[in-house]
């Protein structure tokens, strides 16, 4: 990681806008390239996917957005005209990536669409931490936001504040609910806020950092496990339940999981040789403590096959498990009205506001959890 000079972007089709970056945040999606985790980064890659700027260039045939315009950019590139983008799965644009053939074999799946500065299998477009971004399909993705608010109120509607909303939304909440989180990264934060909106009765948030639980609990309102305290977190979330289990489990881990048990190890050292892409601890604990006919929902990233997926108990119980990149621009207008409301507290997160030159050292810090780091905003 570091910080170069680049040429400025320019405008390549006349849908595209140019975005001069006044905030830009770390994800932990980014940690998953950071730590080599999604594959086919090439030197000399802008990263970066959560950001928000003025308009200073503007294509011929944008319409939506002019010059000055302040706007944020949602992190799924998608062109708003295929049968995804019409559809709302605007991750799943046909369009946007061109390098659709390198997921199509890795995954044996359909391509998902292009995302900012996230790799080139993801279709190679340069990022928002930057001074600069180009912007394509600029009448489909930026939202325009009102002079007034902040920065930080509103630049995680890029990325962790929908996706938080689609986690709990694919979990389908229903009132009296309890739902239980794990991961109280940002994206767990945005989970947990998100299923009390959506009606749940109880929130159990799980991590192990205490800075984290904090948030969950004392800003989001989670009761809050530390899983390194408990040898059997399944059955302690059971206990809190009445034996049932929670109805709803989201899954805001995603594939660099940790945990002290003998899967866990053993997913490490497969990972490591290669034998095993990704390490599935908060998967399979979802389908283990869900209650019968409970909901699982998967909005940490994953990249591959994994082994030992409890599928008897996920059969057994007769769950249903959803999964999936977010769709963000089926969901900021809606978000947006509600982060003028008041209805989300976005800035209790940022444990880090710096320069973009602090790039290397707040990647560093987020990726070890170091200092406290709960999110980074970096400014150009
Ligand atoms: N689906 C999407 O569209 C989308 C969008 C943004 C982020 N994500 C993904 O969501 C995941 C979380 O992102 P983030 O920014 O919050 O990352 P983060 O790394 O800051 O947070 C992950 C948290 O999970 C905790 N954790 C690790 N192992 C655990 C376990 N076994 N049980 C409970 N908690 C555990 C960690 O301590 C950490 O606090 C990542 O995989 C990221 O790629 C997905
Ligand atoms: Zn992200
Ligand atoms: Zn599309």
């Amino acid at each position: 990681m570091s910080v170069e000079t680049v040429p400025d972007p320019e405008i390549v089709q006349q849908s595209d806008v140019v975005v001069k970056v006044s905030a830009t945040a770390i994800c932990g999606s980014d940690l998953h390239l950071y730590n080599h985790y999604v594959t086919t980064m090439q030197k000399g890659d802008v990263l970066g996917h959560e950001f928000m700027g003025e308009v200073v260039e503007v294509g011929r045939d944008v319409k939506r957005v002019k010059k000055g315009d302040r706007v944020v950019v949602p992190f799924p590139i998608a062109c708003g005209r295929c049968y995804f983008c019409k559809a709302g799965i605007f991750g799943a644009c046909d369009n946007s990536n061109p390098n659709g053939e390198i997921p199509e074999g890795l995954y044996g799946a359909q391509a998902p669409s292009a995302i900012f500065g996230y790799s080139h299998m993801y279709g190679g477009y340069s990022g928002g931490q930057a001074e600069y971004v180009r912007v394509p399909y600029a009448d489909v993705g930026p939202i325009k936001v009102p002079d007034g608010v902040s920065d930080e109120q509103v630049l995680f509607l890029s990325d962790i504040l929908p996706t938080g909303w689609q986690a709990a939304k694919r979990g389908e909440i229903k009132a009296g609910d309890t739902v239980a989180v794990w991961g109280c990264g940002p994206v767990g934060y945005f989970s947990i806020q998100s299923a009390y909106l959506q009606g749940a009765d109880r929130v159990i948030a799980i991590d192990r950092f205490p800075e984290r639980l904090a948030l969950a609990r004392d800003v989001c309102k989670a009761e809050v496990i530390n899983y390194e305290e408990t040898d059997d977190l399944v059955e302690l979330l059971k206990q809190m339940t009445g034996g049932r289990g929670p109805d709803v489990c989201i899954d805001a881990v995603g594939l660099e999981a940790h945990g002290h048990d003998f899967l866990s190890r053993s997913d490490r050292v497969k990972q490591t040789l290669r034998l095993e892409m990704d390490r599935p601890t908060a998967v399979r604990q979802t389908i283990q403590a869900a209650a019968k006919g409970g909901r699982v929902s998967i909005i940490g990233v994953y990249g591959g096959m994994i082994d030992k997926f409890p599928l008897g108990a996920f059969f057994a119980k007769g769950l249903r498990m959803a999964a999936g990149q977010c769709d963000v621009q089926q969901f900021m207008p809606d978000l947006l009205q509600r982060v003028l409301n008041g209805d989300f507290d976005t800035t209790s997160l940022i444990s880090h506001r710096l320069g973009l030159d602090d790039a290397p050292d707040a990647y560093r810090m987020f990726c070890n959890k170091e200092d406290g780091c709960t999110k980074v905003v970096l400014r150009p």
